[in-house]
């Protein structure tokens, strides 16, 4: 059993291994991150003393807890230093041939009943443990980044994962204060698969030169209560990600034209515009962050929403019917992943099915396009008058 006392080994101190280190030593786990990038793993033991540090000048730990939390935390370099884990969470590059090379490799220095979980975003879970000689200890766990912030983290079992390490594993995240939801083993997992409309039918808007960016970002928060626009979101994402995930989640589901990426986001990424990072994006923050003035038609803004909106509630609609992931954890992971401000499913309810079937068919009528299709659950239920709860 998974406990306070297990070790946790994690691979790649990067971005998102360091974060899931600082979390596991928070709750008092001892954590071993391994790095073949000796910067790397200098930088994030660098970087712990610093997020640690401001934490106590905040108030929010004692210098105590802090030593405490660092004592815990060890660097190396040498995979053999991973014997006496519990819990392997890969971090590395999101590279499928690297990774199956590097859980083949971890496999054959840890004990019989060590877990070894990936945090990719992105690449069949069960591919990966295809490379283990024990793929029933091979799962997904899914942070999001900041993961010293963020709530939620998918689990994700492989084709042949053991259901019994799915709920150890989602015990031991759970008590390190996390929210987590199980989501089956398919492209974008729940978040990054349901979110995508998010970007592209705002994308699409735009293409169509119905409204300009900074219309459909107003339009958002305005009308939808999002807390972030569609493209201000984009740019601070940074396109080399955002753009990576979108073609990827779409190549993976055999180019449904659900997922189809915008070419105007890609040019972005051609053109070195990553967005803020690079100091231009949709936007342009060479001038600091003075964004253009949006065009305040109400009659617009709300065209905009709705037609987003029913383009998201179908993908998490989708996501439902084909058993991805429960009703519950759909709209828990829409929220506390990605901070929408509701559930998509309860917003649907609220809505009306019937409104959003009939807004789909219009969509639909008007383009004569598969990707505006209605998910067949939703169309059922809207049909006989129901509600998704
Ligand atoms: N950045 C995000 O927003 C985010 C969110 C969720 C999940 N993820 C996933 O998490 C993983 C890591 O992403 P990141 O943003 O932290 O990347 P990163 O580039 O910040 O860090 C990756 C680290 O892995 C190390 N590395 C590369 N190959 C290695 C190997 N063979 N053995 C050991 N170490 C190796 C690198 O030196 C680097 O330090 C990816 O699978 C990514 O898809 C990223």
């Amino acid at each position: 059993m998974l406990g306070t006392e297990s070790v946790i080994g994690i691979i790649g101190s990067g971005a998102m291994g360091s974060g899931i280190a600082q979390v596991a030593a928070t709750s008092g786990n001892k954590v071993i991150i391994y790095d073949t990038n000796a910067d790397a793993l200098k930088k994030s033991k660098e970087n712990l003393n610093a997020s640690l540090t401001k934490l106590v000048e905040k108030g929010k730990i004692s210098e105590t807890k802090k030593n405490e939390i660092i004592a815990i935390t060890t660097y190396s370099n040498f995979l053999n230093n991973f014997k006496e884990c519990n819990l392997i969470i890969e971090a590395i590059v999101e590279k499928l041939e690297i990774k199956k090379q590097v859980f083949s490799e971890v496999e054959k220095i840890v004990s019989d009943n060590c877990i070894l979980a990936s945090n990719t975003s992105s690449l069949s879970i069960t591919s990966i443990a295809s490379a283990c000689t024990k793929p029933d200890r091979v799962i997904g766990i899914h942070f999001f980044n900041p993961a010293t912030l963020m709530p939620l983290v998918e689990i994700i079992p492989g084709v042949g994962s053991d259901s019994k390490i799915i709920n150890e594993a989602k015990k031991l995240i759970d008590s390190w204060g996390k929210v987590t939801v199980i989501a089956k083993d398919t492209p974008g997992f729940i978040v990054n698969r349901v979110a995508r409309p998010f970007y592209s039918e705002a994308l699409r808007i735009a293409d169509e030169q119905i409204a300009d960016y900074a219309t459909i970002d107003w339009a958002m928060k305005e009308f939808g209560g999002f807390k972030m626009g569609p493209f201000e979101l984009m740019d601070l994402i940074g396109h080399d990600v955002n753009y990576v995930v979108t073609e990827t989640v779409w190549t993976q589901f055999y180019y449904d034209p659900r997922f189809k990426p915008s070419l105007s986001q890609k040019r972005l990424l051609e053109a070195g515009f990553l967005g803020k990072k690079s100091g231009r994006g949709f936007y342009n923050y060479q001038n600091g962050e003075v964004l253009p003035e949006p065009k305040k038609d109400e009659k617009l803004g709300k065209y905009i929403l709705n037609r987003v909106l029913c383009m998201l509630i179908n993908e998490a609609a989708d996501t439902l019917y084909l058993g991805i992931a429960s009703k519950e954890d759909i709209d828990l992971a829409m929220t506390k992943g990605v901070n929408y401000p509701k559930g998509l499913l309860k917003w649907a309810d609220e809505c009306g099915l019937a409104n959003v079937y009939s807004n789909l068919k219009e969509l639909y009528a008007k383009y004569e396009e598969d990707r505006y299709r209605a998910c067949v659950l939703l169309k059922q239920l809207a049909v006989e008058n129901k509600a998704f709860y």
